[in-house]
């Protein structure tokens, strides 16, 4: 797999096969395309960030991965070369494709290696027909029809220019002639480069049989070489992924605004409203009703669960049948149980709620665990954070917590105690208690009356 081109046109401090395709760097996907064909070796050419290019396809997990470094780019051919060693000496079939062609198909790959084989070839090609060629090395055949030659675009005769089958640049080769031809290859043309393609004239002059299969979506071979193209290919993945996911049974009220990452499950009659992005592993239930503007991290969502407009949410868990926002910020460690209402403006972090607990308005719960049924009210925050530690709050069940109650950490409330509203909470309140703290309340009788009229003679 070639991925040490530069990548120049994306203007990226990143290299090009970095970049993100349905929240994946880019050489992954062809990686992940090939891994069930269960190649016997890998071997991934990379140039430009060799370290993190490697370590992005090492995270694929694809067996037997070795990463080569292609110092210099001198072209596809020299890139072969660098990698020569992991296919030298070795009877089998080398497949040859890019780091940068995201959407290639594994079927399409197998299509590839069963046409090669079934014809007995010693080279296989994939070739497309497209409208627009420039750029594209162009596929000479023979009188018998056969694949002869490729010629790169720079290097095609105007007649050749006007041939709409093209070279999209995946091959199957036996590795002993790839390794033969490889020092056949010479930099006359004119990029002054090692064009692999030259190894298809080679071969067919030679004598070995060639073979080729053609692709009919030219997007399934298509390289990334902008960020407009990215964009392009981004908005395909993204149409097919909800379009799996809608005849998979889940409703969504405005599938272009939809962003749901590949890793992601939704169950049966879930219905999501517009602008929302699912990422990382999130899992969602069935008969969930997500109104939308919703951004989901690696957050796991019960049956049933309510999801009102414009919530946050990472690394959290959220019960069956809960309700939470609109515009609540759930953050990694939240597990609210089943029945929890979470409501506007509450933000959570590593807290964990009970079943049937509320914590309707206006709240922070940090680093805390709070049992099943009790009602936080609007306003209450947890202190607990001293500048140098966290500390935890608990809370039982059935406990009623005041508006505007600070729960100075480490505290705990016992079950069924109430707390009073405005509470300042510094010590723990054992379980039926009630917890006040709270100045004397004045009422200074016509103060108004006077105050005003101090203020109109001055
Ligand atoms: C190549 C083909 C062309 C084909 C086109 C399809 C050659 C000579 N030409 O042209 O027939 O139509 O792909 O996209 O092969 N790479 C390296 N090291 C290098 C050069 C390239 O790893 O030294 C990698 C690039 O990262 C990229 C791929 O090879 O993934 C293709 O390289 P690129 O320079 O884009 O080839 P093209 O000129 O487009
Ligand atoms: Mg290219």
């Amino acid at each position: 797999m070639l991925a040490a081109g530069l990548g120049t046109r994306m203007r990226s401090e990143r290299a090009k096969v970095l970049h993100e395709l349905g929240g994946r760097p880019l050489v992954q996907h062809p990686l992940r395309a090939v891994a069930p064909l269960a190649p016997a070796r890998v071997a991934l050419v990379v140039g430009h960030q060799a370290d993190a290019v490697a370590r992005a396809a090492e995270a694929t997990g694809v067996a037997g991965l070795r990463v080569v470094l292609q110092a210099d780019q001198r072209g596809t051919g020299h890139a072969v070369l660098c990698a020569r060693d992991t296919f030298r000496g070795w009877d089998a079939d080398v497949l040859i494709l890019y780091g940068d062609v995201p959407l290639i198909r594994t079927q399409t790959l197998r299509r590839l290696l069963d046409a090669h084989r079934a014809e007995e070839a010693a080279l296989s090609l994939l070739t497309l027909y497209l409208d627009d060629a420039t750029g594209y090395g162009r596929i000479i055949r023979d009188a018998s029809g056969r694949v002869c030659r490729i010629v790169e675009h720079r290097d095609a005769s105007p007649d050749e220019l006007a041939i709409t089958e093209v070279n999209p640049g995946i091959y199957c080769v036996r590795a002993g002639l790839l390794d033969a031809l490889l020092d056949r290859l010479r930099p006359d043309n004119a990029q002054g480069e090692l064009y692999l393609t030259d190894v298809v004239q080679l071969a067919a002059q030679a004598g070995e049989r060639l073979a080729s299969v053609r692709v009919d979506d030219p997007d399934e071979v298509s390289g990334v070489n902008t960020r407009a193209e990215l964009a392009r290919l981004e908005a395909r993945v993204r149409r097919e992924t909800v379009g799996r996911w809608m005849d998979a049974g889940v409703t969504f009220e405005d599938p272009e605004t939809a962003y749901v990452g590949s890793e992601v499950e939704i169950g049966r009659d879930t219905v999501i409203g517009p602008n929302v992005t699912l990422r990382g592993r999130t899992r969602i239930g069935s008969g969930c009703r997500l109104d939308g503007t919703s951004h989901l991290t690696d957050t796991v969502v019960g049956d049933r669960v309510h999801l009102r407009f414009a919530c946050v949410t990472e690394e959290a868990e959220i019960g069956d049948d809960a309700i939470v926002g609109p515009f609540a910020r759930l953050r990694p460690g939240t597990r609210l149980g089943a029945r929890v209402h979470v409501g506007n403006f509450v933000e959570t972090k590593k807290a964990v709620l009970g079943a049937g607990t509320k914590a309707n308005h206006l709240t922070y719960l940090g680093d805390c665990e709070i049992g099943a049924d009790t009602n936080v009210g609007a306003g209450t925050i947890t202190c607990n954070y001293d500048g140098f530690e966290k500390h935890r709050t608990e809370i039982g069940d059935r406990v009623q917590i005041g508006s505007d109650t600070q729960l100075v950490a480490p505290v705990r409330v016992g079950d069924d105690a109430y707390v009073a509203a405005g509470t300042t909470v510094t010590k723990d309140v054992p379980a039926g208690d009630l917890a006040v703290s709270r100045a004397p309340m004045r009422l200074v009788s016509g103060w108004v009356e006077r105050f005003r009229a101090r203020k109109r003679r001055a």
